[in-house]
């Protein structure tokens, strides 16, 4: 099934008020099928009103996302002061892991608190910030789930009006993140920053002294040090805090949204401006990419709304049946962070839809479906022998094994052992059982008939997705 840029059914009126779906009957009314986030005024926060100030550009960045990046790049704003957005994050690998040894094996980052650890692999941040706010689309019948973020679209963007300005809040609250036990200490830390330094532009500097004018609960610093502080405040302060830390989601939101985070300046983009041209085998491997590969059926190669290069990513959900990651350290979490144990799937947006009262009738439907990642930046690393890992739960550790697994999911048998890591399987040519076996796609993937040289066209034609083009050895050389 070839899917479309959500943007072109709006633009044709298709989206009608009411779609009945099966049983369901889902209101239009109440989505925003808006395809981009509006960044600069995507704020629905509905608490009166704090007007932003104008605040000239820091080093060409708008001030917004200058305060955003001060923020991503600020350990202190973590339990331990050890560990910042960027600490998962880093532009040197394409805003995702820069730790080879997690991704060499269970591909989960440890967070603030020693032995912590989440359930799966940090996606690329960038191009992230295009993700339209969660909705629905109907599609030859099927009632097709688009946007959000996280994995398992769980930040839909409904609360700020911007599906990454709702993930940015998550992080410093998660207790196997950045840890800190409330919003409070997020606030307190953004207005008098350790460093003032590292902030050029202050969350005081574009709303105003008001938005950090909070009376907060004398000994604060001391509760915040406490990952299970139970900060009590009264309704006014929690009132304010929440107003200031949607704030600072914007804010981070707009780095995101920056150019700094979304460069195209792959050899890809060089090419579309005819700066570059592709190798022979980059140039089969794009050509398998659209069509025998099926591959951009969902990383696809339409132009953004506004002629934007393409993001390699329709923001749709799928089950591709990657098995298990047999070193996901979450399995052996103690019970406050995994009750499941070794049983714990990742249920994808299934589990997101069924605690929304307008979209649970879809959850069955979506049970296992994860996230569309973009593949900019896929192949980005700081040396060529540095390890990444792939998918949702780092399973795949090469972009080989990974095209080989599109190729031959169902054309090689089942390995014996559900818990086969990645080398083992495709030494034994067999494939572990998929991590959810319900909904899987079986269109668009599973068997191929690629030979291996056209494997190797498509990882080749992946390469030319990293930003940063021509790397800059070759400048030099
Ligand atoms: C301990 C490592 C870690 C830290 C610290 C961290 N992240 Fe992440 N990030 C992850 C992981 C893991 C995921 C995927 C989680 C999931 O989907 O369940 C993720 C997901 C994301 C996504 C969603 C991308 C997508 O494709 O949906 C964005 C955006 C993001 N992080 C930005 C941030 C920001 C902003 C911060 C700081 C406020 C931050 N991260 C801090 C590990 C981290
Ligand atoms: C049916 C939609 C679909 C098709 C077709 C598809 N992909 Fe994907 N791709 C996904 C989804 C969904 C994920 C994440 C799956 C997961 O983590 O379990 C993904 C993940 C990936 C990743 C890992 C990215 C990361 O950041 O971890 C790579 C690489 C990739 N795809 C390449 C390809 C290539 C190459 C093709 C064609 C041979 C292809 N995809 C075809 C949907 C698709």
């Amino acid at each position: 099934m070839i899917r479309f840029v959500g943007m072109l059914l709006v633009a044709l009126g298709a989206f009608s008020s009411a779609i009945t779906c099966g049983a369901a009957t889902l209101s239009a009314a109440k989505l925003n099928p808006d395809g981009q986030p509006k960044l600069s005024e995507g704020d629905a926060d509905e608490r009166p009103a704090l007007h932003e100030r104008h605040v000239a550009p820091v080093n060409g960045m708008s001030a917004r996302a200058a305060l955003g990046k001060a923020i991503f790049s600020d350990a202190t704003l973590s339990l331990h002061k050890n560990q910042s957005c960027g600490f998962c994050h880093t532009p040197e690998t394409g805003f995702t892991s820069p730790r080879e040894d997690f991704n060499g094996t269970g591909s989960v980052i440890e967070g603030s608190v020693p032995g912590l650890f989440g359930n799966n692999k940090p996606p690329s941040m960038a191009y992230m910030a295009f993700a339209p706010v969660l909705h629905h689309r109907m599609e030859d019948g099927e009632t097709l789930i688009v946007g959000g973020a996280f994995w398992n679209g769980r930040a839909t963007g409904k609360q700020l009006g911007n599906a990454v300005a709702d993930q940015a809040l998550a992080p410093f609250l998660n207790p196997v993140e950045m840890a800190l036990p409330d919003a409070a200490c997020v606030v307190k830390r953004v207005c008098k920053p350790e460093d003032p330094s590292a902030y050029p532009v202050k969350l005081t500097d574009l709303w105003g002294q008001e938005i950090c004018a909070i009376a907060f609960p004398a000994g604060l610093d001391e509760q915040c040090t406490d990952p299970k502080a139970k900060i009590k405040l009264d309704e006014e302060a929690r009132d304010h805090v929440e107003r200031a830390f949607a704030k600072i989601g914007l804010a981070v939101a707009a780095f995101e949204a920056s150019d700094e985070v979304n460069p195209y300046s792959s050899k890809y983009d060089m090419v579309l401006k005819g700066r570059a041209t592709f190798t022979d085998e980059e140039e089969r491997g794009l050509a398998l990419y659209k069509g025998k590969g099926k591959c951009a059926n969902c990383h696809v190669l339409d132009a953004g709304p506004k002629g934007e290069p393409p993001l390699f990513t329709d923001f749709t959900y799928d089950n591709l049946g990657v098995p298990r990651n047999p070193d996901n350290p979450f399995y052996t979490q103690h019970e406050g962070i995994n009750p499941h144990g070794h049983k714990w799937i990742e249920a994808g947006v299934g589990a997101t839809l069924s605690k929304d009262p307008l979209y649970a009738a879809l959850a069955q439907a979506n049970m296992g479906k994860v996230k569309v990642p973009t593949l900019r930046n896929v192949d980005k690393r700081p040396s060529p022998d540095f390890v990444k890992a792939f998918m949702h739960n780092g399973y795949f550790k090469s972009l080989k094994s990974v095209v080989h697994f599109y190729n031959t999911r169902d054309s090689k048998p089942r390995c014996p052992d559900p818990l086969t890591r990645e080398a083992d399987a495709m030494k034994a040519g067999c494939w572990p059982v998929p991590e959810v076996e319900a909904n899987l796609n079986t269109d668009e993937m599973g068997d191929l008939k690629l030979t291996d040289a056209e494997e190797n066209a498509i990882v080749a034609f992946m390469k030319t997705l990293s930003d940063g083009y021509p790397p800059r050895s070759r400048v030099s050389a």
